[in-house]
């Protein structure tokens, strides 16, 4: 169980980048977070994670309060966490096999990170991820190589070879023409199916959050305005969301 209670954020400005949100994500679900550029989607996952601490509220993670948590109690809570972005952050000079690796870099041991030496089980768990992602083929191209969705599908393999119960997705698909948005939605949909993984994608595409989300949260700067099942989300509903001044 993800939950954000009573969350509001600002950074330097005058104004809170987040005010008062509060959900709670049940394990296993699929769930969109829609709202127009600068609404606060991107702070909001990185709330999620860790990786920004909330200024009033708190962020609980399998019971425990991920915003007080430091150090190796972080570091563990964080593995349960993996993250999508639309850029893929992978490294480029790497090949897939390499990056898929570091999926396991948190439980593999120092001296076999800088060496290079991950143990044949890994190896072996990475290269399934790689099959699952249909990129078994792939695994000893060099990452900049690839195409955009085969750079995204190297980033699901890797959030897989993480064994990670949360997957926090950033525009997963946003720098992807049409055809291959739908092809790595539709695979993260089938994962996170199969594997009963939690997946929060932020996201501008609502045809795509209608399509892949069990629930829909729209966000409009900063706040909550809507949060319910998608299909109870009709076009309306959406252009409440979009409509008005920017967040
Ligand atoms: N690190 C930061 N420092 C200062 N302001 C930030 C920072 N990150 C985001 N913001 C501001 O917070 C607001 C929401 O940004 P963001 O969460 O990225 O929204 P979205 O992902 O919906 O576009 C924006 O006004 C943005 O400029
Ligand atoms: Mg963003």
């Amino acid at each position: 169980m993800l939950e954000l209670k009573n969350i509001t954020h600002q950074f330097h400005t005058d104004k809170p980048v987040l005010q008062q949100v509060s959900l709670q994500v049940k394990p296993g679900t699929f769930v969109a977070v829609v709202g127009r550029s600068g609404a606060g989607k991107t702070t909001l996952l990185k709330l999620c994670n860790g990786m920004v601490k909330p200024q009033q509220g708190s962020v609980w993670v399998d019971g425990q309060c991920l915003s007080q948590c430091r150090g190796e109690a972080l570091r563990r809570l964080q593995q349960k966490i993996a993250v999508i972005y639309q850029d893929f952050c992978l490294v480029p000079e790497s090949t897939v096999l390499q990056n898929v690796l570091n999926g396991a870099l948190y439980r593999t041991a120092f001296w076999r990170v800088v060496t290079g030496m991950f143990p044949a089980e890994e190896i072996r768990r990475a290269k399934a991820a790689l099959e699952k992602v249909g990129l078994a083929d792939k695994a000893d191209a060099v990452t900049s190589a690839l195409s955009g969705g085969e750079k995204q599908r190297t980033a699901i393999a890797r959030a897989l070879m993480q064994q990670a119960q949360i997957v926090l997705a950033d525009e997963p698909v946003a720098s992807l023409d049409p055809v291959t948005a739908d092809q790595i939605l539709s695979l993260l949909k089938q994962l996170q199916r199969e594997k009963k993984l939690t997946v929060i994608m932020n996201s501008h595409n609502t045809q795509q959050a209608k399509q892949y989300a069990e629930r829909i949260i729209g966000l409009k700067q900063g706040r909550i305005v809507k949060d319910a099942d998608a299909s109870l989300w009709g076009d309306r509903d959406f252009a409440e969301v979009y409509g008005g001044r920017d967040g």
